[in-house]
């Protein structure tokens, strides 16, 4: 296959997609801040998150702040979900470990859980947390343990702390070693990929008549 962009971008694309951890997962439960979505979805890009699933109790499609993103949302799959339930049930039949952040006494501390497992983690709206009936589906809950004063972190400080743990586990594991995705996996993506970054390119450096 030929692509038309550089051979040094080509590679740095191919690098980035042999560290993706297709079967880590987030999902925010009615993150409404553009700010805090925004901050999330660079924070995946890092960690190696591929698909970022998202529930809005209005509908809206998320609002990205290209400022804040630093174009991380070009590189995963951000995908807005109608049936919040209906999703983790199918991840769950695909053997995902279902993973609610719940500010509890009752939740295990985040440390605890195994995530170079199948995972999505679960993180929430900026006041409510995440739903009841989400939190009741998942397979653990789990909390950041907090000293202050102050009861929550900001939603997404809390993904950066989990995502850190989760690529922690995953690095000792060797998970970013070898590709999770396979060969033609990696193939089809980059060809999206190579095939948007020369798009944005031309508009970018389109002459205006
Ligand atoms: C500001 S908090 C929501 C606070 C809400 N009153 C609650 O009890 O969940 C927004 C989101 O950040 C994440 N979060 C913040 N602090 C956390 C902590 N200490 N442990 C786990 N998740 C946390 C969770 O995903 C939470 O749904």
């Amino acid at each position: 296959m030929k692509y038309l962009v550089l051979e040094r971008r080509l590679k740095r694309l191919r690098e980035v997609l042999e560290k993706r951890q297709k079967d880590l997962i987030v999902f925010a439960d009615n993150v409404k801040n553009e700010h805090n979505f925004s901050a999330i979805v660079r924070t995946c890009d890092a960690v190696g998150v591929l698909y970022l699933y998202y529930f809005h109790e209005e509908g809206k499609n998320a609002k990205i702040n290209e400022g804040i993103t630093q174009g991380a949302h070009k590189w995963l799959f951000i995908e807005r979900v109608e049936d919040k339930l209906s999703k983790l049930k199918e991840l769950k039949e695909k053997g995902f470990q279902i993973i609610a952040t719940w500010i509890s006494k009752d939740s295990v501390d985040f440390r605890s859980v195994d995530y170079t497992k199948p995972t999505v983690i679960v993180v929430g709206n900026e006041l409510q947390g995440v739903s009841p009936e989400v939190a009741e589906f998942a397979d653990k809950r789990i909390v950041i343990p907090m000293f202050g004063m102050v009861q929550s972190l900001n939603v997404s400080v809390a993904t950066g702390v989990i995502l850190y743990e989760a690529q922690r586990q995953r690095f000792e594991k060797g998970m970013y070693d070898k590709p999770s995705l396979s060969k033609e996996e990696i193939e089809k993506i980059l060809e999206k990929w190579a095939y948007e970054d020369i798009i944005r390119e031309r508009k970018r450096t389109q002459v205006k008549a």
